[in-house]
Formats: C-alpha cells, structure tokens, sequence
C-alpha cells in the first residue's frame, strides 16, 4: 500500500499523520517536544488547527528539524490547519490563515480545512453553548477559502466535520472542490454514506480520533476496547490502535492518530506491510454502529442544528 496519496488539487498527502490537538491544552514545550520526537520517528504529516494552540510548538519544532538536519527544508513536510468556527465568516478567512502561518512560522500550508460548518461568536475556545453558535455563510467562508488557495497561502483546501447535507450544498457553489473531508472515523463510526459521496466526488477522506478520541469532547474511548478489534489484534500478534488504524487505511482514508508519547507514536506507525483479511474488514464492518448524536459527544447536535444563510 502506497504511503501517500495524491489529492485532487494535485499535492500528495502521506496517509498518516500525527495528530496535535490535546484537552486541556498541555504546555507548548511539551506539545513541541512530542512533535519533534515524531520528526525524528519518520512522521511528516502533521494536523494542527488555530483552535489547538499547537500551531505556534509546530512551527517550533519544524525549525528545530531543519536545523538539526532531520529535514532538509520544509517542502517535506504536509502541514494541515483549520480555520475555527469563531473566524467563519466572509472577511475572517484569509486574515486567519494569516494569522495561522504567522504562529507556524512558514509561507504556506499543504491543506487548509474548515473546522466545521458553523460559526461561533466570540473568542477562541474548545467550550462553547448552543447560544453561541451563529448561522454559517458557506458561499462567503468558502469564497475566502478559494482566495487562500488563490494566493497560494494553501496548497489545498478542505472542510472538516462536514455532514452530507451540508457537503452537498458547498459542492453547489464551490468553484474550487474541496480536496478533503476530515471528519470522525473509527469502527463505532464507520461513516460508509458520508465515505460513498465522497468517493463519488473525488474528495479523500481523513479520519481523526481514529483511536476513539479521548472521549472529552468528540470520540468515543471504547473504540480500543471492542471485542472484535481486540480479537483481530491477539490473532494478528498487533495492538487494537494498529488494527483501527490499519482498518482505516484498508478503507481509503488517511488516519490521524495523535500521541505525545514516543513508544505509543512508534507503534502508530506499525500499520505497513501487512493487511487485515477479507473475513477481518466483514467482522469490522458488522459492528454497530453509534448514532450521530451519540458519536460525537461535542460537534454532531450543533452542527446539524446549524442553519445557512
Ligand atoms: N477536525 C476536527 O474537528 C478534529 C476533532 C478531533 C481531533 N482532530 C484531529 O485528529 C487528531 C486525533 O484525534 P484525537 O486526538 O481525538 O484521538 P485519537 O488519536 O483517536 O486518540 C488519542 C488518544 O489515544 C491515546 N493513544 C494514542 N496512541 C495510542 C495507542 N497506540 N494505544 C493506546 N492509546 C493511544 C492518546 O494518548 P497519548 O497521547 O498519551 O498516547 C490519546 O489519549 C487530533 O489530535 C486532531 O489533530 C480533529
């Protein structure tokens, strides 16, 4: 299986990334060592989002790389942000990619997402109220998204936390298509429907909690613990995290698994060179499944409940 794919915008994506985000948000040296660490493992990938404050510990770490020599130059590296929902607007978007490339410390980002399809109002934080959510311009946010792949400032752009209804309406105005879909993935959310148009659409999907999440606000944390994943793990001599995240792969999507701890980064990075059987992925797929509402604790009620303008 190829490492990497190629997105429709023409840029390629390795198919593991590390993910960055960590509630409460832990000391930056702490988040920039983990990074580094995973530099040094062989990750290049890397999702990041102005809502995690692990933007400004990345571009950190990415100096740190090319000076030690672990990189040559940043063009090896796939950098992914997310323009938060309290910046949704038309006029916010370009500033805050601005704003994002400032704290990274580099020119451009390989993909730029929206974080979800909703606006917040007031100032950046992981705990917000029904109240605070405002209705969504998907014309205008997604305009100013173009403008940033138009300026180069994103060699690809995308959406995350995007339901088919609301997929479906950006494809009707988007001039540029989004490149990505990174949404909530794991075997309690198999998202086959959302995977299927998709798929018809040329959009990749990513998958983050693809281990469960750490069940604070989003993801599940009986992922690791399913009979069935455990099973496959002890026959195939693999952990659970390496069977969710290698099902992941098996399925076409790339997988963003985040670990600060070196030994548990390595063995997210075990998931080549070797397969699940056809009897394995039937035995996945059988698994019921949560509903949306219950499957992500934190985004699916406001965002279904978000309307357009
Ligand atoms: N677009 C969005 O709205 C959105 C939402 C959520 C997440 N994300 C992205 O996706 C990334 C991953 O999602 P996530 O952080 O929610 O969940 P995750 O990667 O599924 O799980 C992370 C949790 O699993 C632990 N872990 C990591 N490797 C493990 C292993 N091999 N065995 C057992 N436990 C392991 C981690 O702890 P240790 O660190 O101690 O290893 C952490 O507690 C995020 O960091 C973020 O970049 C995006």
């Amino acid at each position: 299986m190829e490492t990497e794919i190629v997105l429709s915008s023409g840029g390629r994506m390795p198919v593991l990334g590390m993910g960055t985000a960590a509630y409460p948000v832990p000391e930056p040296e702490l988040v920039e060592a983990a990074i580094f660490e995973a530099m040094k493992l062989g990750y290049r990938h890397f999702d990041t989002a102005s809502l995690y404050q692990s933007e400004r510990p990345l571009g950190r770490a990415i100096s740190r790389a090319i000076q030690t020599g672990i990189i040559s130059n940043r063009s090896e590296l796939f950098i992914a942000t997310k323009l938060a929902c309290f910046d949704a607007y038309p006029g916010a978007v370009v500033p805050a990619l601005r704003d994002s490339l400032n704290a990274l410390g580099i020119e451009y980002v390989d993909l730029y997402l929206i974080h979800a399809p909703m606006r917040v109002r007031g100032e950046k934080r992981f705990v917000f109220t029904m109240d605070d959510v405002m209705p969504f311009d998907s014309v205008g946010t997604w305009e100013g998204m173009e403008e940033c792949y138009e300026l180069g400032l994103a060699k690809a752009i995308g959406v995350s936390n995007f339901p088919i209804d609301k997929l479906k309406l950006l494809l009707s105005h988007a001039k540029v298509h989004p490149a990505v879909n990174q949404v909530e993935m794991h075997p309690l959310w198999q998202q086959k429907e959302l995977r299927e148009l998709c798929k018809e659409k040329g959009i990749h999907v990513s998958s983050y909690s693809p281990l469960g999440g750490t069940g604070c606000f989003w993801g599940n944390r009986e992922v690791l613990h399913l009979k069935e994943i455990e099973k496959i793990a002890g026959d195939k001599g693999k952990t659970a995290a390496q069977v969710c995240l290698r099902w992941g792969l098996e399925k076409g999507v790339s997988v963003l698994p985040k670990s600060f701890n070196k030994e548990r980064l390595q063995e997210n990075m075990d998931i080549f060179g070797w397969t699940l059987g056809e009897d394995e992925l039937q035995v996945i797929s059988l698994i019921p499944q949560l509903v949306e509402d219950d499957a992500s604790q934190g985004l699916a009620r406001p965002i279904n409940s978000c309307i357009n303008v």
